[in-house]
């Protein structure tokens, strides 16, 4: 059930179409490569899902969970892996894949973290991109569609652990 104040963004037909997109350009970036996609859990898994059934690629797939926000909308600034990936990167063509990068802390730190670890390449998927807020220099290699400064549920995203089921992307209502 979507709450009447909530306003649609992108339709499931709309995020489907552009998911098939980025795949494309995926595939064709890695092709013959084999990639392991690191998905950041929770608000990944809807667009992961989406996207690397859309892939022409022999993929590996493991998740990371960093803690960064807290209950609400503001980002805490801090940033902790608290579920580590559970295979080696070390010489191997890493994806991460996001659900929104917003102010890029996260992603900064998980980028960071990737890199001590040796890989072939680390890049960047992530389904929305609010490149008005970034804090933390980042580089998104590969985004469904950008966003201004709101705050937005569906597709994988929440707030306070709802909405995440909603098919399409929604624009919460401002504070
Ligand atoms: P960042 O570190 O500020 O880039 O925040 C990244 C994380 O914050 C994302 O992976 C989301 O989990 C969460 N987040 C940021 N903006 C939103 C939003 O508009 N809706 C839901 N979650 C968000």
């Amino acid at each position: 059930m979507t709450p009447d104040t909530f306003k649609l963004l992108f339709s499931r037909d709309q995020i489907e179409q552009r998911t098939r997109e980025l795949a494309a350009l995926i595939s064709n970036d890695y092709h013959g490569r084999h990639l392991v996609i690191v998905g950041v859990l929770k608000g990944c898994f809807v667009f992961m899902a989406d996207v690397i059934r859309n892939l022409d690629l022999d993929v590996t797939v493991d998740f990371v969970q960093i803690a960064s926000y807290g209950a609400g909308r503001e980002s805490s600034g801090e940033c902790t892996l608290v579920k580590d990936l559970g295979i080696d990167i070390r010489g191997r063509d890493v994806l991460v894949v996001e659900d929104i990068v917003d102010t890029g802390e996260t992603l900064a730190c998980l980028i960071d973290e990737l890199q001590q670890r040796s890989p072939a390449s680390v890049r960047v998927c992530a389904l929305l991109d609010k490149q008005c807020c970034r804090r933390a220099e980042v580089k998104v290699d590969y985004f469904g569609f950008a966003v201004e400064d709101v705050f937005v549920v569906g597709c994988g995203l929440d707030y306070d652990e709802r909405y995440r089921a909603l098919p399409g992307i929604y624009a919460l209502p401002p504070e």
